[in-house]
Order: C-alpha cells, then structure tokens, then sequence
C-alpha cells in the first residue's frame, strides 16, 4: 500500500508530496510541529495537541493554515486512506516558501504538511522492560514552551543516547532536569508522590503529562510540581516518561545506574494501564 502524505490542500503518495526548497520550515525551521497518537484507528486526546498547535504557532506570529475543525478532519481522512490502526499522525505548519531573508515575508500562505506513521504504541516491548536514559545538558533555546521544528539539540542528544544504548535521553539545566529529548520527565518519591517539572518556558507543555495528571489526581494520587536532579530520580523509588508517542514508559536506568531494583515500577505500571483505558475509552 502507498503511503499517502498531505501537503497544501492535495493528498499525495509519499514519493510525489513535494515542499519547496525555498520553504521556510526547511531553511530556518521556521515552523511548529504537532504528533498525535492513534489508536484503534482512532485519534487519542486530539483536542489538545490542536489547542497546543494553535498557541505554538501564535507565539511565533503565524495564523492557524486551517481550522482546528478542519485539520482534524484532514487527519482522519490521512488515518482512512493510510488504513493506518496504530501509530501517529505528524503535523506541520511552516511560514512558507520565499525568497531566503530572516524577516517575515509578506503575503506568503502558511504550509501545512502531514503524514501518518504506523507504531505499535500498547503492545511495545519497551514499556514491559522499561527503558534506559543518558543524561546530558540541555543546550536549547530559551522557549522550548513552542513546540518548534528547531529539534537539533534534541536529534544530537538522542543520537548520544542511542549511541550509549539508551532509548532517551534526559537533558539537564541549572542540575535540575528540564525533560526528555521527546518526553516529559517522572520520578516516583518514596512516599508515592508523583514529582514532574512544572510547565514553563524551560519544558514542552506535554499534553500526555496534563492527562495523566488529570487521571492520578482523580485516584487521589499525590503530585507535587517542582524541578528535581539526576540524583533525586537516581533515589526514587520509579521513574518514568510520557509522550503522545510512547503513552507512558518506565525508566530502569540512568546513565547505566538502576532505579530502584531495576525493573518497572508498580506505579508506572498501573498509569500506564490507567493512560491506555483513558485513550481507548475517549480516542474519536
Ligand atoms: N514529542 N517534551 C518534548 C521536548 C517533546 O518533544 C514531547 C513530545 C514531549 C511530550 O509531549 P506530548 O505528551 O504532548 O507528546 C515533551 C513528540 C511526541 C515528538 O517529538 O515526536
């Protein structure tokens, strides 16, 4: 089967998508990326990467390409025609192609660009056994709130991290970690308190990070907002991670030292169950 990607209005197979050279997103990543999971062929918590993309690209000055409505329709239309059941849908919004010149240019129509890509996101081998992390510092800009296309630090980090056997990478500032190269950071204290960073300007407002929240609170399970070093996550009790791609994992290691006995912690496991019931349950 032909993959089928969307770029300005055409469905296209992936070979004949085409985005210009001239195109911004690729000459100054000037752009704004949205992923949403899906699952049972079904979008999981859509509402809020759409919200999310829709602040993303007005802190940058651009207009939304489409209406929320519409490009969830669009997605949809990419999950049918892709016949994709389990995976992610990718979205792109860049602030067009011309002439190269830092500033704005006038005139020019947003892209918008997307595909879908096939995951297994449940049944992943990675969150039965849990997962390693390298950490390293955190060397990107200061609004890492706008969830940009800028990633290099992040394609170097995780590069080290697959390098060293990891699966992420963990990125550190000030001694405190900010997130993961792709994820929202976890720890697990020894009086069961859920530790996550607060929102910022220093991590991603991770959507998977404010529904699962939303779900501990509910079984009144503690949580306290604060920054936390590698050495606190080296002493708790689990760690974990969250994205719209992975759902939650567990972390084992850090930088080749074990969390607690090394193996998936209880809590972790039980909200990553918590996370799947909610996704299945609301995904539309
Ligand atoms: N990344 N922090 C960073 C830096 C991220 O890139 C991501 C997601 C998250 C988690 O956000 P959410 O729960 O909304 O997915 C946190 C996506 C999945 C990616 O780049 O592929």
């Amino acid at each position: 089967m032909t993959r089928i990607a969307y770029v300005n209005g055409d469905f296209l197979p992936l070979d004949e998508a085409r985005i210009s050279v001239l195109d911004r997103g690729f000459l100054f990543a000037d752009g704004i990326y949205e992923v949403s999971a899906v699952l049972e062929s079904k979008l999981v918590d859509n509402e809020s990467h759409l919200l999310r993309l829709e602040r993303s690209v007005g802190e940058i000055a651009l207009a939304m390409p489409e209406t929320r409505e519409r490009i969830e329709e669009i997605q949809k239309e990419l999950i049918a025609r892709n016949g994709l059941v389990e995976g992610v849908v990718y979205i792109q919004v860049t602030r067009g192609a011309a002439d190269r010149d830092f500033a704005f240019p006038k005139g020019v129509k947003p892209s918008l660009v997307m595909f879908t890509q096939e995951k297994n996101i449940v049944a992943s081998p990675l969150a039965q056994r849990g997962i390693a992390v390298k950490t390293l510092p955190d060397i990107r800009w200061a609004r890492r709130d706008i969830k940009s296309v800028a990633l290099l630090a992040q394609v170097l980090a995780k590069q080290a991290a697959a390098e060293a056997g990891c699966q992420e990478a963990w990125m550190i500032e000030d001694g405190k970690i900010t997130e993961g190269g792709s994820s929202t950071v976890f720890i697990v204290t020894k009086d069961d308190v859920i530790v996550t960073r607060p929102n910022s300007n220093a991590i991603l407002p991770g959507c998977t990070r404010k529904a699962l929240l939303a779900l501990a609170e509910e079984r009144q399970i503690r949580i306290e907002e604060r920054a936390f070093s590698v050495d606190e996550a080296l002493t708790a009790k689990e760690a974990f991670i969250t994205s719209a791609s992975a759902f939650l994992q567990p972390v084992v290691t850090i930088d080749g030292a074990q969390v607690a006995d090394g193996k998936p912690g209880p809590l972790a496991t039980r909200l990553r169950e918590i996370y799947i019931d909610f996704a299945r349950a609301t995904a539309r």
